[in-house]
């Protein structure tokens, strides 16, 4: 029996964290736990509360449970039991996020949750402190990066299938932008963990990056 370990995943956002580490947890048969997911969940609480102050929001966070469901065998985010899957993955919820992810007591009532989900190891989880705060045990520690652009024209072409209308202009500034809040925020901003493997997916095909992600696997489990 070969022994389950955990998977950290890091990198910026739109660098396509989630194909990668969806497609590794099956591949590995783990489970797979989108954070972001996560912190999204409470971003969409706090706007249709209309909490915008730090404190309320620290104040709302025993009302909220954020959780996981599969759906033909997709993991869809829960917001106090209600499938919040599609509402969740709109700028606005992603500014939102990385907003509310800045609060200390928000990442410290989201990281307790994410490491109780580690405690039987065989996980696949993604995010920007999994190797750094949530697992700095973790036995392989991945970290994505792509140039802004390319990672502009993806979350571009992402809007454009589910209808919306984007101006890449905007797409790249707020990628600029979300990326110097993710890096410089004060509590866990992103940042590499010492012992991770850099992996930018710039200029490899999904094909290309999967086989260089499922050898790394493969040489730690
Ligand atoms: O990966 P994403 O775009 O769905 O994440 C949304 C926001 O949540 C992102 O701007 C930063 C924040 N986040 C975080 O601070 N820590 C994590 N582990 C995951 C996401």
């Amino acid at each position: 029996m070969t022994n389950k370990i955990i998977v950290a995943i890091d990198g910026y956002s739109s660098c396509g964290k989630s194909t990668i580490a969806k497609a590794l947890a099956k591949y590995a048969g783990y489970t797979y736990v989108d954070t972001g997911a996560m912190y999204r969940a409470i971003g969409l609480y706090t706007l249709r509360h209309n909490l915008t102050e730090p404190a309320d929001i620290i104040a709302a966070l025993p009302q909220i449970q954020v959780g996981f469901i599969l759906i033909d065998g997709a993991q869809h985010v829960t917001l106090n039991g209600a499938d919040v899957e599609s509402q969740i993955r709109t700028l606005e919820v992603g500014n939102c996020a990385s907003r509310i992810s800045q609060i200390k007591e928000v990442r410290a009532f989201l990281v307790a949750q994410q490491q109780r989900m580690g405690d039987d190891k065989g996980i696949v989880m993604d995010g920007r402190d999994i190797g750094t705060v949530v697992f700095p045990n973790a036995e392989l520690k991945l970290f994505l990066t792509a140039s802004p652009e390319v990672r502009a024209q993806r979350r571009f072409d992402e809007l454009v299938e589910k209808g919306e209308k984007p101006d890449y202009d905007a797409v790249l500034a707020d990628v600029n932008d979300r990326d110097y809040r993710d890096t410089h925020r004060a509590e866990s901003p992103l940042r590499q963990a010492e012992d991770a493997i850099v992996v930018d997916n710039s200029h490899l095909t999904r094909e290309e990056q999967m086989k260089v992600i499922y050898d790394l696997f493969d040489r730690h489990k």
